[in-house]
């Protein structure tokens, strides 16, 4: 069955890949711009000279700017137009085409930091990554996951009002994971598939692959980054709605 869903999802990535490179262009796109990424260079820290696994990099902005970092990135996606688009955009960077469920081109314990932004609430199997992350990063690796707040999916969010009313439109229990298709939004023209656990399916996961928790946090702009937003409604919500979820893990043993 996950097979037959990896499958699905990617057929589904590399129609989107053109329109995801219009929607990250080379900064990211707001979410992540006012709201996470900032989030996840705390979280980094100085990367220079580390081995980084962006896994899940679609077009490669993150990756792209961990390079001019000084990091040593590979960036890997199961999408074969995310991965030429990326290429084509840096053509001396290393990426490979591969399912962050397997890393099959990613050696043992080879990898200081992965990076997995926005990406977790997209495959279909959670464990199968886990235990992959854990298999490539040197013991005391780092792992740091960004996405989509399982509690918040903004997908179903209706607001009202002054717009600060938000609804959050559940079809299912929260408990239940769920195999999800929303409408297309924005500029896309496809609906999006994606999977929904529950937060603490997450947790669970992360301590079964052999990780402790190190960090955790909701990203949401800061105020000294308020002038950046282009407009009142983007400086609300980022304000206002939890978009994702970030966490810092580090490998302590080996996958049970
Ligand atoms: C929401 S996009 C995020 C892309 C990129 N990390 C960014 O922030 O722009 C999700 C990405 O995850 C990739 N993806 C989803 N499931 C995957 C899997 N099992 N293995 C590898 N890549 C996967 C998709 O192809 C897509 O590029």
């Amino acid at each position: 069955m996950k097979s037959d869903e990896i499958e699905e999802t990617r057929a589904f990535w590399n129609r989107v890949a053109d329109d995801w490179d219009t929607q990250v262009g080379d900064e990211g796109d707001s979410n992540r711009f006012l709201n996470s990424d900032p989030v996840l260079w705390e979280f980094a820290g100085e990367v220079k000279d580390l081995t980084v696994l962006d896994a899940g990099c679609g077009t490669g902005y993150l990756s792209r700017k961990l390079h001019e970092r000084g990091a040593k990135v590979i960036g890997t996606d199961f999408s074969r137009r995310m991965i030429q688009v990326a290429q084509s955009k840096a053509p001396s960077m290393d990426f490979r085409i591969d399912s962050c469920n397997e890393l099959k081109t990613v050696a043992d314990s080879s990898i200081d930091m992965i990076i997995s932004n926005y990406v977790l609430m997209d495959t279909p199997d959670l464990e199968g990554t886990m235990k992959a992350f854990s298999r490539v990063l040197k013991p005391g690796g780092i792992a740091i996951v960004i996405f989509s707040h399982p509690c918040f999916p903004q997908g179903r969010a209706t607001s009202f009002g002054n717009e600060e009313n938000i609804d959050y439109h559940w079809t299912f229990p929260y408990f239940q994971q769920e195999k999800c298709i929303d409408p297309a939004w924005g500029h896309f023209t496809s609906e999006f598939i994606w999977f929904h656990r529950p937060l603490s399916d997450y947790w669970k996961a992360f301590k079964t692959a052999g990780f402790d928790v190190t960090d955790f946090e909701e990203p949401r702009i800061t105020e000294k980054r308020y002038r950046l937003a282009e407009n009142k409604r983007q400086l609300r919500n980022s304000r206002t709605r939890p978009y994702s979820v970030a966490f810092k893990l580090r490998k302590i043993k080996k996958s049970s």
